[in-house]
C-alpha cells in the first residue's frame, strides 16, 4: 500500500499538487489565490468543468508543480462516494503518468468521513496484482506516497481517517489478493491457513477437516468435495469483543462460499464461462478480510465468520445428478444440477451458523449467473427474511459505495424448489427467478433466525472496466463488502 502522511507545511518544491474543484464554482477548492485560478481558467479551455467524472492533469512550467485537479461535481450532490471516485481517478491519472508522490491540502471544511473516502479511492486504486509477473515493464509504477497538509485543528481528525481508510483497504486487499491468485494456488488449504493466521488478540479459529465434517453430517459440502482431489473445510473465526457485547441486539455470523475454483463438476461449465471462476471464493475472501481487521478496529459486537470451502470438480467420483445429500440440519437435498453447488455447501455453513445463536446472519456467496443477468456488474442482489437487518445493511453499503438491491423472496416460488424424493431440489424449474430460487433454497437453513443473502456474483468480479469507478482496480477482484461490512459492524 501506498505511504500517507501528514505533514505541517506544504513541502518546499512538491513534484505535483492535488486540486479539488466544485462544479459550476471558481477557482480551486484547496489552493486560493489569482495564480491557481488562472489555471484553472487554462483548464476550462481545455474543457475541464469540475464535474464529478473529471480529472485533468496539467504541467505548470519548468521548476513548478505538476497539477492534478480533480472535479468533484456539485456541491449539493456530493456524497462520500464523490469523493472516493475522485481519490480513484487520482491513482489512476498519476499511474498513467507515471507519478509517484503528490501533495494535497486538504480543505479545512470537509470532515474526515470524506477524507476517510478519498484515501480509500487512493489506496483501492492504486491497487496492483504482482503475484505472477515477472517482468518489470509490466509493472506500471503508481504513486507511492501522498503527504497530506491538514489544518491544524483537525489533525486528530485526520489521523482517524487515515486509520481508517488504511485499515478498510487493508482488508479488501487482503480480499483481492486471494480472489486474484490462481485456483491451484489459493486451494482450501490455503483459505484455512490465512484463517489460522488470524487466531490473536480476540480472535479465535477452529478448522474443521474432513472426519470432523463427517463426524458433523455436513453432507452439502462433503457431496461437492467428493470429485475434488484436494480437502474441504469448515471454517470458525470467533472475535470477541473486550468485556463482551455491549448492546443487546447478540452476535453477527457473517458467511462466506468459498469455491476455490467451480467447474460445474459433471453438470460442467463452457470453457468460457469457467475462466473466471477461480472467483467463486470471493464471499469468503471478504470474511477473512473482514477479521483481518476486527482486532484493530474493535467493534463493540461479537462476530462468527463462517466459511464453507472446496472445490467443485468433475471426476470418475464426483457426485451426480440424481445424487441425495443431507445437510448439518438433517435436511435432504436432491442435486439435478452439480452446477448450483454454492447453495448445498451453505446449507451447511448457514446450519452451523444458526447453532451459533447469533442474532443475525448475513452471508455473501457468489451465487447465479442470474444476479449479473439481472443487476449487472455493480449491484449486489440483496434478500432476507428481516427488513431491519437489510435496511441497517444497506445503510452501511450506501456509505461505503457498495450498492445492493433487494429482490423478494416470493412464497410462492418455494414450489419450484419442492423434490419428488427428497426435502428439496438444488434447481427451479427453467431459467426464471434464478437468483430469488437461490434465496429460498437457502432460507431453508437459517429457521428463524434474522438473516440477509448477499448475491455479489457481479460486484465481486466484474468482468468489465469502468472507467468511472477506478477504485475497483485494475485487476477484478474487488474485495466487494469488506468495508461495508465494518462500517455495519461498528456501527451495530
Ligand atoms: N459460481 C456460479 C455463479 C456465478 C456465475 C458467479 C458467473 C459469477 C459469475 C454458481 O455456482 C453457478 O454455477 N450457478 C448456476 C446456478 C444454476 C445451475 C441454477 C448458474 O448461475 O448458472
Ligand atoms: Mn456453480
Ligand atoms: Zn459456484
Amino acid at each position: 500500500m501506498i505511504r500517507i502522511s501528514l505533514v505541517e507545511k506544504a513541502p518546499k518544491a512538491p513534484s505535483a499538487l492535488v486540486l479539488l474543484a466544485w462544479e459550476k464554482e471558481e477557482g480551486f477548492l484547496n489552493a486560493p489565490g489569482k495564480a491557481w485560478d488562472a489555471l484553472r481558467k487554462v483548464l476550462e479551455q481545455e474543457g475541464f468543468a469540475g464535474k464529478e467524472s473529471q480529472g485533468a492533469f496539467a504541467h505548470t512550467g519548468k521548476g513548478s508543480p505538476k497539477v492534478y485537479a480533480l472535479g468533484l461535481g456539485s456541491r449539493e450532490k456530493a456524497t462520500s462516494e464523490t469523493f472516493r471516485r475522485a481519490g480513484g481517478r487520482l491513482a489512476r491519472k498519476a499511474r498513467e503518468s507515471r507519478q509517484e508522490e503528490v501533495v494535497l491540502e486538504w480543505p479545512r471544511s470537509f470532515r474526515g468521513g470524506r477524507l476517510k473516502a478519498f484515501l480509500e479511492g487512493v489506496l483501492l486504486g492504486s491497487y496492483q496484482f504482482t503475484r505472477y509477473k515477472t517482468q518489470r515493464e509490466d509493472l506500471p509504477s503508481g504513486l507511492r506516497s501522498l503527504s497530506l497538509q491538514v489544518p491544524s485543528g483537525s489533525k486528530a481528525e485526520a489521523k482517524e481517517a487515515i486509520r481508517l481508510a488504511e485499515s478498510y483497504c487493508a482488508g479488501a486487499i487482503l480480499a483481492r489478493d486471494l480472489i486474484n491468485g490462481a485456483p491451484s494456488d489459493v486451494t482450501p488449504r490455503v483459505l484455512a491457513d490465512a484463517a489460522r493466521k488470524m487466531a490473536k488478540g480476540k480472535v479465535r479459529v477452529k478448522v474443521y477437516g474432513k472426519s470432523d465434517l463427517k463426524r458433523m453430517g455436513a453432507g452439502g459440502l462433503l457431496g461437492v468435495n467428493i470429485g475434488s482431489a484436494q480437502e474441504p473445510y469448515l471454517i470458525h473465526l470467533h472475535y470477541r469483543p473486550k468485556g463482551g457485547a455491549k448492546r443487546g441486539k447478540g452476535p453477527v455470523a457473517i458467511v462466506g462460499k468459498g469455491i476455490t475454483f467451480d467447474s460445474g463438476g459433471l453438470s460442467l461449465k463452457p470453457a468460457g464461462s469457467m475462466e473466471t471462476m477461480k472467483m467463486d471464493m470471493s464471499g469468503a475472501a471478504a470474511v477473512l478480510g473482514v477479521f483481518s481487521q476486527l482486532n484493530a478496529l474493535a467493534p463493540a459486537v461479537e462476530v462468527h465468520g463462517i466459511i464453507a470451502t472446496t472445490e467443485n470438480m468433475p471426476g470418475g467420483r464426483a457426485y451426480k445428478p440424481g445424487d441425495v445429500l443431507k445437510a448439518m440440519n438433517g435436511k435432504t437435498m436432491e442435486v439435478l444440477n452439480t452446477d448450483a453447488e454454492g447453495r448445498l455447501i451453505l446449507a451447511d455453513a448457514l446450519s452451523y451458523a444458526v447453532r451459533q445463536k447469533p442474532g443475525a446472519i448475513i452471508d455473501m456467496a457468489t451465487l447465479t449467473g442470474a444476479c449479473i443477468v439481472a443487476l449487472g456488474w455493480l449491484v449486489t442482489g440483496a434478500m432476507g427474511n428481516d427488513p431491519k437487518l437489510l435496511g441497517e445493511l444497506g445503510a452501511a453499503s450506501e456509505e461505503e459505495g457498495e450498492r445492493l438491491w433487494e429482490l423478494p423472496l416470493v412464497e410462492e416460488y418455494r414450489n419450484d424448489i419442492k423434490s419428488r424424493v427428497a426435502d428439496i431440489k438444488n434447481i427451479g424449474g427453467g431459467r426464471d427467478a434464478g437468483t430469488i430460487i437461490g434465496g429460498l433454497f437457502l432460507q431453508e437453513f437459517v429457521g428463524e433466525t434474522s438473516w440477509v443473502h448477499l448475491d455479489i456474483a457481479g460486484p465481486a468480479y466484474p468482468e468489465r472496466d469502468y472507467p468511472t469507478i477506478p477504485y475497483l482496480g485494475s485487476f477484478a477482484g474487488t474485495g466487494w463488502m469488506v468495508r461495508s461490512l465494518l462500517t455495519f459492524l461498528r456501527g451495530r
